[in-house]
């Protein structure tokens, strides 16, 4: 683990003096995301605000960078002295072969979202995203998962980094229903050595609604600029469920409204970004991260870019 690098400037109590007194200096080192695009990624304020606030010369830069160049961009992390990545889509798998060694969470999820630049300049790729969602859902609501028989809507990447972390966080009987019927089927495979795990037939969905207790929309259904879509009819909703939504633009998508309607427990999409960044953050820096802090800031750029849309 490398030791925390402290900044040039003191931060201040309420962390933004220091945010100002922070200066770039030859010890300034970097972090950041690879992904393409990176234009709307809300890393940046959230962990250059952490930075700032515990006072570590540290950046986090995002970086635009094409499939076609993903090797070269990999290497520059050891020839600049980053001290790692976040890495987004399209690179969480491709960047798999390029790094020194995976943990065990990049293995069992079979995608990196974070790499740490080790002191001995190996490149060591883990997967944040699970925990992220597992911790944020766990902190938020209280749910036993030991208890639940949950069901996935999508079986994407970030589907398998949310149903691996359940699975080892406790969750033992997990269905996945997706658009695409081979794709669910394909990630209750990957499943099988984790959890009790089966694809949902799309004419059985209203049924496996029924039965479970906690629904996780992993799809972008929902999302801006389709804010008015949601993935289920509101009526399959009943008493009991626990309804989570990884998507966070807008903060509360139709399906957790219209739970909210009908009273029951919900969980944003927030919390998973803000943990995932918290967890990454711990490993480069060896420090607890701030995670409230985080929030806000991810929150606050969040409000600012709809400010510059309705502008
Ligand atoms: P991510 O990394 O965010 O999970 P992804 O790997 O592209 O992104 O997966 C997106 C998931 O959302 C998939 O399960 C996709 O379904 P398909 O496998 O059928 O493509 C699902 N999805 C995206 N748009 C959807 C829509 N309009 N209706 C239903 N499912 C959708």
């Amino acid at each position: 683990m490398w030791a925390a690098v402290e900044g040039t400037g003191t931060p201040g109590q309420d962390g933004s003096k220091g945010r100002n007194a922070m200066t770039i200096t030859a010890e300034t080192r970097l972090v950041g995301l690879f992904g393409y695009p990176v234009g709307h990624s809300l890393s940046p304020a959230m962990h250059n605000a952490a930075f700032a606030a515990l006072g570590l010369n540290l950046r986090y830069v995002a970086f635009p960078v094409p499939p076609a160049h993903l090797a070269d961009a990999v290497r520059a992390l050891r020839a600049l002295s980053f001290r790692g990545v976040n890495v987004t889509i399209p690179h969480k798998v491709a960047i798999v072969p390029l790094l020194d060694a995976l943990d065990e969470e990049a293995r069992a999820i079979g995608a990196v979202n974070t790499v740490i630049v080790e002191a001995d300049g190996r490149l060591v790729g883990t997967n944040t995203d699970g925990r992220g969602y597992v911790r944020s859902l766990v902190e938020e609501t209280g749910v036993d998962l030991a208890a639940q028989r949950v069901l996935i809507l999508g079986a994407g990447g970030a589907a398998r980094a949310v149903a691996v972390s359940l699975a080892k966080g406790g969750a033992s009987r997990i269905a996945i229903a997706n658009r695409t019927p081979e794709k669910a089927a394909e990630l209750a495979a990957h499943l099988a050595p984790f959890a009790d795990a089966w694809a949902v037939p799309p004419e059985r969905l209203a049924d496996a609604v029924r039965e479970a207790t906690l629904l996780i929309n992993t799809t972008s259904v929902g999302m801006v600029p389709h804010a008015d879509e949601t993935p289920l009819p509101p009526e399959w909703l009943h008493d009991g469920l626990l309804v989570s939504d990884l998507v966070y633009r807008p903060l509360k998508t139709r399906l957790l409204r219209e739970a909210e309607a009908r009273g029951l427990v919900t969980h944003g999409g927030l919390g998973m970004l803000v943990h995932q960044g918290a967890l990454a953050f711990e490993r480069w820096t060896g420090r607890p991260a701030p995670v409230a802090l985080m929030r806000d800031a991810a929150l606050r750029a969040l409000a600012a870019e709809k400010e510059g849309k309705e502008c």
